[in-house]
């Protein structure tokens, strides 16, 4: 399985902090049991054309399975993961962060500050999931199944 991780944030882009996110989703994702992954690992600035277009060139062209992204989901207004992702989506799955808002809300109050969608594009699939390193390993195992039946569905 090929599977992009995409780490959006300005200041990790910017070597101001390491990026730990991005690591933090091989580890649980590659940690679940899911075989053997090719990683395509990206950290680039919350900039909105440039997502979409790498989030196309993933899909379309690179081949990948699933893209995973982290960042750019909150309120701020440089925050535009879920923009770009739903202009290239062509089915929204909004039920991926509905389950990881209210989820993480009883432990994480400032969990409904997170924006993030998800969808399909073509056979790939898109999940975004929170900037905070913490949150990756609080959301993503919620939607691992998932992920895993839509990928069947997908190919
Ligand atoms: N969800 C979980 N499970 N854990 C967290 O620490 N942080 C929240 C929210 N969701 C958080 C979370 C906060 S403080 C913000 S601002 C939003 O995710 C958006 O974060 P992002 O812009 O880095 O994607």
């Amino acid at each position: 399985m090929k599977v992009a991780r995409l780490t959006l944030s300005d200041r990790a882009s910017a070597g101001v902090y390491e990026d730990r996110s991005g690591p933090e989703i091989e580890r649980v994702f590659g940690g679940s049991g899911t075989g053997d992954i090719e990683w395509v690992r990206v950290v680039m600035p919350d900039e909105r054309r440039e997502i979409e277009d790498l989030l196309r060139r993933l899909c379309d062209e690179d081949g990948c399975d699933l893209v995973l992204t982290t960042g750019g989901t909150g309120p701020s207004r440089r925050d535009v993961t879920p923009e770009a992702t739903k202009a290239v989506i062509e089915r929204e799955l909004p039920g991926f962060g509905e389950i990881m808002r209210s989820r993480s809300f009883d432990k994480v109050p400032t969990a409904i500050l997170s924006r993030s969608t998800a969808g399909t594009r073509g056979r790939s699939l898109i999940v975004n999931l929170p900037g905070n390193p913490k949150a990756i390993g609080e959301c993503l195992p919620l939607v691992i199944p998932a992920i895993r039946e839509a990928l069947k569905h997908l190919n």
